[in-house]
């Protein structure tokens, strides 16, 4: 099976489809980790707040992988937000992770009422310059934050990881990330255990391709150039997460899943604008 991969901003590939980590912890990271890789994930997401850094790292040890096989994206959050916080804060992370650099580091949130997203951006920058990691990028920024970025800095992040899913489908952020350059990629795509995948429109797609409502959620996200992060602990679920690239959906089935979007965005704390 071949992964495909997309082309970000500054010339590296994000492999198509990665594995959610949240909120898997040190315990059963490792287990879990190996088992992606042996089915095929190469692109695996965690973050410093997830608190399983280690055992991603043990995971990863474990599965005897070659390091530069694997596409490893952390990200740093509130506390590592300003001055040259976040230098410390890669290194913790390349620390638990036990490698030597990442290949995307992300700011976890925007949190614009601290106003240090701009400072933390050029210490990134001078981050990427240092080695230790390949790209950098945001996540949860809405386009208000990306224009006051790029008003301020001069790298245009290589993507930006939002929430995004049938139900949530943020057509105007995805629009603005493309019109910039910006890769966007989908947390929580399969709706967090939501009822999501029990919804009727999808059953009708997944029958007609005999695959799973999953499946089809997460091959919509390919169709629309999208990079999903799909979460599982599941040996099966997480083979059956990857078994996508044998098939395409129609224009007019894009368009039917694309229809399933409430308007509804899941209110995450440091989410709302001046948290
Ligand atoms: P599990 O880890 O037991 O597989 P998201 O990535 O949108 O946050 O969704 C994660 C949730 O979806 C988890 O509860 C996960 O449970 C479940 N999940 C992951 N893959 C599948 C799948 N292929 N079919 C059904 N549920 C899935």
């Amino acid at each position: 099976m071949t992964i495909p991969s997309v082309q970000m901003n500054d010339g590296r590939m994000i492999p198509q489809i990665g594995l959610g980590t949240w909120p898997l912890k040190d315990d059963d990271a490792p287990a879990v980790i190996v088992t992606a890789i042996e089915a095929g994930f190469r692109h695996i997401d965690t973050a410093f707040r997830y608190g399983n850094q280690k055992g991603v790292g043990q995971g990863i040890r474990d599965s005897g992988i070659d390091r530069a096989a694997l596409f490893i994206t952390t990200k740093l959050d509130g506390e590592h937000q300003g001055g040259d916080k976040a230098v410390a804060g890669l290194d913790d992370c390349l620390r638990q992770l036990g490698t030597e650099y990442v290949d995307l580091l992300l700011i976890h949130w925007p949190i614009p009422a601290r106003g240090e997203f701009v400072s933390t951006w050029q210490t990134y920058e001078r981050l990427q310059a240092s080695g230790k990691v390949r790209s950098i990028g945001v996540s949860n920024f809405k386009p208000a934050h990306l224009e006051h970025l790029a008003a301020q800095t001069n790298v245009v992040p290589a993507t930006n990881q939002i929430q995004l899913s049938p139900r949530i489908t943020r057509t105007d952020h995805v629009a603005y990330d493309a019109a910039h350059g910006i890769v966007t990629v989908s947390w929580s795509p399969l709706g967090q255990g939501s009822d999501l995948l029990q919804d009727g429109v999808l059953a009708k797609i997944a029958a007609r391709h005999d695959k799973t409502p999953a499946q089809i959620v997460l091959r919509w996200n390919i169709e629309l150039g999208l990079v999903p992060i799909p979460k599982s602990a599941n040996k099966q679920r997480i083979a059956e997460n990857l078994d996508i690239f044998d098939f395409g959906l129609s224009a007019a089935e894009v368009a039917a899943i694309s229809a399933l979007d409430t308007g509804a965005e899941k209110r995450v704390d440091s989410d709302v604008d001046g948290h």
